[in-house]
């Protein structure tokens, strides 16, 4: 591996330890990371953002856990640490002080206008209706004046620079994230132009999501409507047994089935067919569309065909993610080389960053 080819672009990703890995993460996310780390076009770093998790206040031994868990799924799912800079964001101090600097030129307002923020401020605090309208303000109101002893910390408000820190600190181009981060990638593209402008340099490049020319997939949940996803409780994980799976697709919600030829489908069937075309094969949904639009269609048989290629497509990873779990010398070794090529770039930027605003020696 060449890392100091710089006339690749550099891609760069990152996911919370919060919890194992679902379908939704694998296919919204992972899955991309290995395609663009096997196409050989870019100078990859993934990495466990363990300090965006501290925002929650986890439990320190789960912590620690669930960035195993999501260390042994990047590597089970193909994630090549001789290919890609694979690390743990506290494993690079410089992004903690670059944190610090980049906040001088971050204003609160417009933190607490980030969507993502309002959500979480809303849930620390207890409050479940949000008025339509003057939400930014009744969040504004409750943060200032609570008098609950609950509090918003204030980690949680700046998420968006330590996020901008992450990618900026590696000078990153590409960021593939899902629809629900785009905000935050905003915000990164925002901070950078304003640190350019006022310290009148070119120095950040702002950085642009990715996808491989099609819309961001949203795999949708079990249970009828919305997305798969950790708080939702309606996932399939990718280290769930072969028997858990077919349970939790057999249980899925459906409809009383089509009457009518060409019937529009229900927003649960839709789901079902949403999933299979993301793991399936083109004629087994060619089949099952022909089945529904004729009215044969047995929902059942459905659900089984959904179930075998799920179990299909994750049984070799978990198989590997149980390996390498339980492999802590290849971990810490994958870690270690990550954690000093990101530094070394880090770094890099660091001390530029910190010549730019005037810290410089005597
Ligand atoms: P969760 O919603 O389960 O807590 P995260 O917010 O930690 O997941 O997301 C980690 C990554 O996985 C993000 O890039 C996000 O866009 C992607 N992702 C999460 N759920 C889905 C889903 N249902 N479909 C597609 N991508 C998803
Ligand atoms: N905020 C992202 C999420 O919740 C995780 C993340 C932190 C990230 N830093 C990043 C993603 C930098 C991409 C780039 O999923």
């Amino acid at each position: 591996m060449n890392m100091d080819n710089n006339s690749k672009k550099i891609v760069l990703s990152g996911i919370r330890p919060t919890g194992q890995l679902h379908l939704g993460n694998y296919l919204g996310a992972l899955s991309n990371f290995v395609k663009m780390q096997n196409e050989g076009k870019y100078d990859s770093y993934y990495f466990i953002a363990d300090l965006h998790a501290l925002t929650t206040n986890p439990d320190p031994k789960e912590l620690h856990t669930n960035v195993r868990h999501i260390l042994a799924e990047y590597l089970a799912a193909g994630l090549d640490p001789e290919k890609s800079t694979i690390f743990v964001q506290s494993d690079v101090p410089e992004v903690s002080e670059m944190y610090l600097l980049l906040n001088m030129h971050v204003g609160i307002g417009e933190l607490m206008r980030t969507a993502a923020f309002k959500d979480k401020a809303r849930k620390a605090l207890g409050i479940t209706a949000p008025n339509q309208g003057d939400d930014d303000e009744d969040v504004a109101k409750e943060i200032i004046g609570a008098s609950t002893n609950k509090r918003v910390n204030a980690g949680l408000l700046t998420y968006p620079t330590l996020m901008a820190v992450d990618i900026l600190i590696q000078r990153a181009d590409f960021v593939p994230v899902g629809k629900d981060q785009e905000q935050h990638l905003e915000l990164t593209r925002r901070f950078a132009r304003r640190f350019n402008s006022f310290y009148k340099t070119e120095y950040f490049t702002e950085p642009q999501n990715f996808n491989f020319g099609s819309a961001p997939v949203k795999v949708p949940g079990l249970d009828g409507s919305g997305k798969m996803g950790k708080s939702e409780g309606n996932c399939i994980y990718l280290v769930d047994e072969e028997k858990v799976i077919r349970k939790k697709v057999m249980r899925a919600v459906t409809d009383g089935g089509p009457t009518e030829p060409n019937q529009p489908m229900a927003e649960p069937v839709q789901n079902l067919f949403t999933i299979l075309k993301l793991v399936g094969t083109p004629d087994k949904v060619e089949y099952f569309t022909e089945a529904y639009n004729n009215c044969s269609i047995r929902y059942g048989d459905l659900k089984k065909e959904i179930a075998e290629d799920i179990v299909a497509m994750t049984t070799p990873i978990r198989e590997r993610i149980l390996d390498i779990e339980n492999d802590s010398a290849y971990l810490h070794r994958v870690l270690e080389m990550g954690a000093e090529r990101a530094r070394a770039r880090a770094s890099k930027t660091l001390a530029d960053v910190r010549e730019i605003m005037g810290i410089t020696k005597f």
